[in-house]
């Protein structure tokens, strides 16, 4: 269905967490923080929405997580199912229903979807040669082999994925083997299994993705992409005793891929969130109803799952919704590194909420969401916002409008007099605001919805400024009240408006406004026209946002700094507007003008283009991320600004001597920097 079909009902699903450890704050802003602001505001708008999520609880993620620490699988799922989802709750995400993939309504339903596509002869049996690991005798699916990595000869890469250049692998691929369990050389083993045609099925897939529309741009460059090179057939199955077991006769010690098993996770919970509903049926309207809404929030290492493979499931099946978006972030990463669990270079969840308060992360994480790119998790930033933002823009404004009122019109809103220009312009932001904050977030676009909320409470501080009520009070005290009336109507909106990001505040402010009722009941389109009458009796007032003190985070900042010992990967250059550099440091980057002579697409990178330049007498080789924007034949011939001295690297195996420069800016659009007259290649830039 395309964007105009009218939606009945909307389910929202956040990817299912792997219950092999703890989550952290990459987790939270990449699946789970801007779903529940989505959905937290479509309650507001009083729209039928189920929020759906669970634990992952299979594949070798969580068997080899079991094997070293020595104890069983279901001892590993059990814990993490618990403290996961404990976390989740103390971070305000409001799911309907948080599942389990081992439970039994989960493996009869996997099962019967399994067997549907068999019954239909969906699913190709093949044998194949698989790495056996003749030790333990045991097959060597996905992560249980490691190896080189075919494409960018990273010693590290997984059998399922490597981690340095993000390409997608089967074990069989990589170079040099060796098993993950016991460090031997695998042998090659005959095995059968149940694959799923994507080969086939993948017109179908181009003809559905053809109607999706308001996709991001970083979702659908990588859907094209796969698509592009041709998709090939998947085994559904793995010769493993940990997961949803193969319902065939013939398919003794095998099980369910968990990549097959656990999106269906989505609808066995939604099964057993009906269930507890006391409707078993209820789930039905949701997953088999032209007129449901889906939408998949998920981190970007599961585009292809929830873009093609999942969906030709669906498709092969008949009967179920497809996504109607599918808003993928890309990652988060912390003071300029990749976050690591193995080497615990993360913020926990459990960790964070033990030292500080939720909604200032919740704040800060939605403001540097990565939304279009990968973003930043800066201590001092998060600070930063807190304090002047937060604490000294909203929390200020709320607090001292209720000091204000609470001193000179003993906590009772004041009678709106006659209005001015400002009054009206103010009264004009925030019968505009919920509208406007509202469509940023129906578009998925939580960072410029945040900003569009806090330029209300900016707008709002700036009126209480301007409009001097400390003055009119003695001198004009029919002016004061109006002010006061609409600074305190702003406060009120305010309340409702914060409710998806800050649920927590929002339930204090809106107590401090004197309601007795649920904030998060209020219906968002109400805001635009609530009215306080005067002589209404507000309520108790606290401190909405406290400020915070530097060492409150200097442990935290500390602790990532011993992390990163010598060895790892060395911090990332601060942002240049914060680290000033002297006219020396300026002087070694050498940039060059130079002509591009010949460009090609990277083979299975949809962002990488190889270049030849020309700068001067000399000629070399450059690879870019450009590919998205620029086509290899719109570059021929185009005068490029590169630096020419950066050390020579390799990239997807191919070799970089020089970066282009380009800008970029927060939606991911780029642009070549070029120059404005013509001047001869190997031109020096000073
Ligand atoms: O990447 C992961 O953490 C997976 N466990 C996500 C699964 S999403 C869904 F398909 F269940
Ligand atoms: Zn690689």
């Amino acid at each position: 269905m395309g964007m105009m079909t009218e939606y009945k009902r909307i389910l929202v699903t956040s990817a299912l967490p792997y219950a092999n450890g703890p989550i952290h704050l990459g987790h939270l802003a990449g699946a789970y923080l801007p779903a529940d602001i989505y959905v937290r505001y479509q309650r507001l708008k009083k729209r039928d929405v189920v929020y759906i999520c669970g634990s992952d609880e299979h594949g070798v993620p969580i068997t080899i997580a079991a094997e070293k620490k020595g104890v069983s699988p279901q001892e590993i799922v059990d814990e993490f199912h618990t403290r996961n989802k404990a976390a989740f709750a103390k971070f305000g995400m409001s799911f309907d229903y948080y599942g389990r993939t081992s439970s039994p309504v989960h493996h009869r339903t996997s099962q019967e979807i399994f067997t549907a596509l068999h019954d239909k002869g969906v699913f190709i049996r093949k044998s194949e040669q698989q790495l056996y690991d003749a030790k333990v005798k045991m097959f060597l699916p996905d992560r249980y082999v490691k190896g080189e990595c075919p494409h960018c000869g990273f010693g590290e890469a997984y059998g399922d994925q490597c981690e340095k250049c993000g390409s997608s692998l089967s074990p069989t691929e990589l170079l040099n083997p060796i098993s993950a369990l016991t460090g031997e050389k695998p042998q090659l083993r005959e095995t059968e299994h149940w694959y799923i045609p994507l080969g086939k099925l993948q017109k179908q897939v181009e003809e559905w993705i053809a109607t999706r529309q308001g996709w991001k741009a970083n979702v659908i460059g990588q859907v094209k992409s796969w698509l592009k090179d041709g998709l090939a057939d998947r085994a559904v199955t793995r010769d493993l005793n940990w997961g949803v077991a193969v319902p065939l006769p013939d398919a003794e010690g095998k099980v369910l891929y968990v990549w097959f098993d656990a999106p269906i996770g989505y609808i066995s919970a939604t099964k057993e969130w009906a269930l507890q509903k006391g409707d078993a049926d209820l789930w039905k309207k949701y997953w088999q109803n032209d007129d449901t809404k889906l939408v998949h929030f998920i981190g970007k290492d599961n585009i292809v799952f929830h873009c093609i493979m999942f969906p030709a499931m669906l498709m092969a099946h008949g009967n179920y919704v497809l996504p109607d978006n599918v808003p993928a972030n890309e990652f988060l990463n912390l003071e300029g590194n990749k976050l690591s669990t193995s080497k615990n270079y993360a913020v926990w969840l459990e960790d964070y909420a033990g030292k500080f308060e939720i909604d200032p992360l919740r704040y800060y994480l939605a403001a540097t969401a990565p939304e279009s790119k990968d973003s930043d998790f800066v201590w001092q930033e998060y600070l930063t916002r807190n304090n002047s933002e937060l604490a000294d823009i909203l929390g200020n404004f709320i607090n001292r409008t209720l000091a204000f009122a609470n001193k000179q019109f003993a906590d009772k809103v004041p009678v709106r007099g006659d209005v001015d220009a400002l009054d009206r312009d103010m009264l004009e932001t925030i019968a505009q605001a919920a509208d406007k904050i509202g469509a940023a977030i129906e578009t998925y676009e939580f960072r410029k919805a945040l900003t569009l909320f806090m330029n209300v409470a900016r707008a709002a501080n700036k009126y209480f400024n301007d409009q001097e009520p400390w003055k009119t009070v003695s001198e004009k005290p029919a002016k004061c009240a109006t002010t006061l009336n609409i600074c305190l109507h702003a406060c009120n909106a305010l309340a409702v408006l914060m409710a998806p990001f800050l649920p927590f505040s929002a339930v204090k402010a809106w107590a401090m406004m004197g309601h007795e009722t649920d904030v998060h009941k209020q219906a968002w389109d109400d805001v635009s026209h609530m009215e306080l009458q005067a002589g209404y009796k507000l309520g108790r007032t606290e401190i909405l946002f406290r400020k915070m003190e530097e060492k409150e985070i200097e442990p935290e900042i500390a602790r990532l700094k011993t992390i990163q010992a010598p060895g790892s990967q060395p911090p990332v250059a601060e942002a240049a507007t914060e680290t000033k550099i002297s006219l020396e440091d300026l002087a070694r980057v050498q940039l060059r003008v130079a002509t591009v002579v010949a460009a090609e697409k990277v083979e299975k990178a949809d962002k990488l283009l190889k270049l030849d330049i020309k700068m001067g007498a000399e000629q070399r080789q450059i690879v870019a991320g450009i590919a998205l924007t620029y086509s290899p034949e719109a570059l021929i011939g185009k005068k490029i600004i590169v630096v020419a001295n950066l050390q020579p690297a390799k990239i997807r195996g191919i070799e970089s001597n020089g970066m282009l420069l380009a800008a970029q800016d927060d939606q991911g659009n780029l642009s070549l920097l070029g120059l404005d007259r013509d001047v001869n290649d190997g031109a020096p830039i000073r």
